[in-house]
Formats: C-alpha cells, sequence, structure tokens
C-alpha cells in the first residue's frame, strides 16, 4: 500500500516537471528555405525573424545574396550582431531615456543605447526564439512566425501575442505582415532590419546606390538620435531624395542632421496616407540592374545607411562587411512617439488588432 502511494505521488512529480519543462522549453531553432516561381530564394530563421540570405537577380539572370548576415542562425546568437536581418521590437528605433507614460502610469524599459531605449532592449524580438510554420500560400511560400511577449518583458505592459509572416512571391516580393494583440493597453512599433547591397552582400560599400524616398518631410533628431519634435521640409537639404540621388552624394557634407547621425540614420515621413499601402522608396544599382522598391502601410522610415559597421564583422562569404556596406529601409512609426503627442500614435489598445504590411519588391533595368 505504502509502495503503490510512492509510485503515485513519483508519477504525478513527473508529470508536473515535465508540463513545467513543455510550457518553458523553446521551440528549436530552424532554419526555412523558401523558393519561388523564378528562382528567387531566402533563408528565414525563427530565431530572431532573421533573413539569413536573399538571393535575387541581376539583369542577366545571375543570382545574387543582397542582404548582409551570417551563415548559420547560431552564429548570430554569437556575434556582438547589429540586428542584422532581424525582426525588431516591441518597440523599432528610440524611446528617450527608456520612459513613457501610458494611462496614468510611468513605465520604464531597458536602456541600451545610452541613456535611451533602442529596438526594444536588451533582448529584443531580434534575440528570441519565435514559434515558426512553413506554409503554401497563393502568392507563393510563406513562414509563419509567432511569439508571446510576457507583460513586463524588457518592461513594457500586457501580454502581447505577435505574429509576423514572411512571404516570398511569386512577383520577387519579399511580403512580411505583422499582426498583434495585448491584453492590456501598450505601445508598438514593430520593423524589419536587413541591411540591403544590391550588388551582393560584402561587395563594397552601398555609397553609389541611387536611392528615391517619397517623403517631403523627415524627423530631425538630437545627438542621440532622439525626434526633436519638429517634421522638417526637405527642400534644400541632404535629405531631399525625392528626385533619385546616389546614397553618397551628400552624405559627407558639413550638415547638422548628417554630423549628428554619421550619416543618414534618419526617420522619413511617406507622403500619402499610412494605414494604405503606397510606394515608400526605390533603391537602384546600375552596375548590376538590381531595383529594390519598398512599399510599405507605415508612416514612416528609416534611412540607416550602415554608419556604425567597421569591418570587424565578416559575412557569411568570408568578406568583412566595413562602414557603409549596407542600407537599412526600416518601416515604422516615428522614434519616441510613446512621448510625442503630436507624432501618429504607437499605442495598442486591449482588444484592438496592430496590423502592418511592408513588401521588398525587386526588378531589374
Ligand atoms: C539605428 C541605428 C543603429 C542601428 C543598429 C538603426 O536602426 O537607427 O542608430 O545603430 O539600427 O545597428
Amino acid at each position: 500500500m505504502k509502495l503503490q502511494k510512492l509510485s503515485y505521488s513519483l508519477l504525478v512529480l513527473l508529470v508536473l516537471v515535465s508540463s513545467a519543462a513543455i510550457a518553458h522549453a523553446q521551440p528549436p531553432v530552424t532554419v526555412y528555405k523558401l523558393r519561388n516561381s523564378h528562382g528567387v530564394e531566402t533563408q528565414i530563421t525563427n530565431y530572431g525573424g532573421i533573413v539569413i540570405s536573399l538571393k535575387v537577380p541581376d539583369r542577366n539572370g545571375k543570382f545574387d545574396d543582397v542582404v548582409l548576415g551570417f551563415k548559420t542562425a547560431q552564429d548570430y546568437m554569437r556575434k556582438n550582431d547589429p540586428y542584422l536581418g532581424a525582426i525588431i521590437g516591441r518597440y523599432g528605433n528610440r524611446i528617450a531615456k527608456g520612459r513613457f507614460t501610458l494611462n496614468g502610469v510611468e513605465y520604464k524599459l531597458a536602456v541600451n543605447n545610452g541613456e535611451n531605449h533602442l529596438h526594444g532592449g536588451i533582448k529584443g524580438f531580434d534575440k528570441v526564439v519565435w514559434t515558426g510554420r512553413q506554409i503554401r500560400t497563393k502568392d507563393g511560400p510563406a513562414v509563419v512566425l509567432t511569439y508571446l511577449s510576457k507583460d513586463g518583458e524588457e518592461g513594457y505592459p500586457g501580454n502581447l501575442r505577435v505574429r509576423v509572416v514572411y512571404t516570398l512571391t511569386n512577383k520577387n516580393e519579399l511580403k512580411i505582415d505583422y499582426s498583434a494583440t495585448t491584453d492590456k493597453d501598450t505601445v508598438l512599433n514593430l520593423t524589419h532590419h536587413s541591411y540591403f547591397n544590391l550588388a551582393g552582400e560584402g561587395n563594397g560599400d552601398i555609397l553609389n546606390h541611387e536611392l528615391k524616398i517619397n517623403a517631403d518631410r523627415f524627423v530631425p533628431t538630437d545627438a542621440g538620435s532622439i525626434p526633436t519634435g519638429e517634421l522638417r521640409k526637405v527642400s534644400g537639404t541632404p535629405f531631399d531624395f525625392l528626385t533619385s540621388t546616389a546614397i553618397g552624394a551628400r552624405i559627407n557634407q558639413d550638415e547638422e542632421q548628417l554630423k549628428l547621425g554619421n550619416g543618414y540614420d534618419h526617420t522619413f515621413v511617406i507622403n500619402g496616407t499610412a494605414g494604405r499601402l503606397r510606394l515608400a522608396a526605390t533603391a537602384r544599382e546600375t552596375s548590376s540592374g538590381r531595383v529594390m522598391e519598398v512599399w510599405t502601410t507605415e508612416p514612416g522610415m528609416q534611412l540607416y545607411t550602415g554608419n556604425f559597421l567597421d569591418g570587424s564583422l565578416t559575412g557569411k562569404s568570408g568578406k568583412p562587411y566595413p562602414r557603409r556596406s549596407g542600407f537599412c529601409l526600416e518601416t515604422q512609426h516615428y522614434p519616441d512617439s510613446p512621448n510625442q503627442p503630436s507624432f501618429p500614435t504607437t499605442t495598442l489598445k486591449k482588444g484592438a488588432t496592430y496590423k502592418s504590411t511592408t513588401i521588398y519588391r525587386f526588378i531589374t533595368q
């Protein structure tokens, strides 16, 4: 009888321990390989939702990998990596001093960029393991990533359920659909952080890429890259990309904002109606003939010209990544919106659904 009781208790203990282990178990780190009907290929991992590679054709049909990155998913865990190819959250870009007030409560976030909060904090969405699943859609192969960010993670309120769908469409687009819900009012600003080089990763700097940005205004910042609150006209400044201009044409000008950003590291106010998918930017690399269009529903887009890359990282094909060897076009709300009442809101209310779409479309000329 005693023995029976003992083995029953042991059994109960075993069940409890193993269900706790299952509840805390992370999904395994996986790399998904997607290929569309034109032979365009991408590798995406559920670690950080990172786009590891993206191979698109040049004007002669030669495929090159146009995103900076490492060989394996594990490499991103070891290296001190500047968000190469990752999903950024909960808040892409900066929140001043890592503080904001919502419904009368002040929230204190992790501070990881001088005195400010950057890209979701110390362990943002770029460093967590998402639950992943590869599917086929009518538009092309896709990966569905989901993640539950618990109430209080990195200081943010609310249990946030996030879903990101990457689709490699048969129109040679990498389409990213974001959605999220929360059980408590919170703030949210998701983005994607691929560094592009349309001549192929590791093939020199991006200063000759020509860029057109559909923005009459940009968001000037202070020395800590926190917006001053002004939305400044681009006309007459090196931020005027309304006509296609080489990224490097004005980057070293003696201009206050370029100096503060170490180059371009600024949000552009995309013309047209936020919430509707519209063309935000077109980047051209003339030697390959590759052209990338960026379409988004977001109100803004950060142009970051890889100013802090310094050659210390070696990429997947063994080539180093020097300064300005990649550029990011991060579609998002403006930085520090939770502290800037005049900016479009980044508050996600309990019961509401966050939705955002961005498309990187590849063509040749
Ligand atoms: C930011 C840069 C930052 C980089 C991280 C960009 O989105 O705007 O200031 O250095 O991410 O590598």
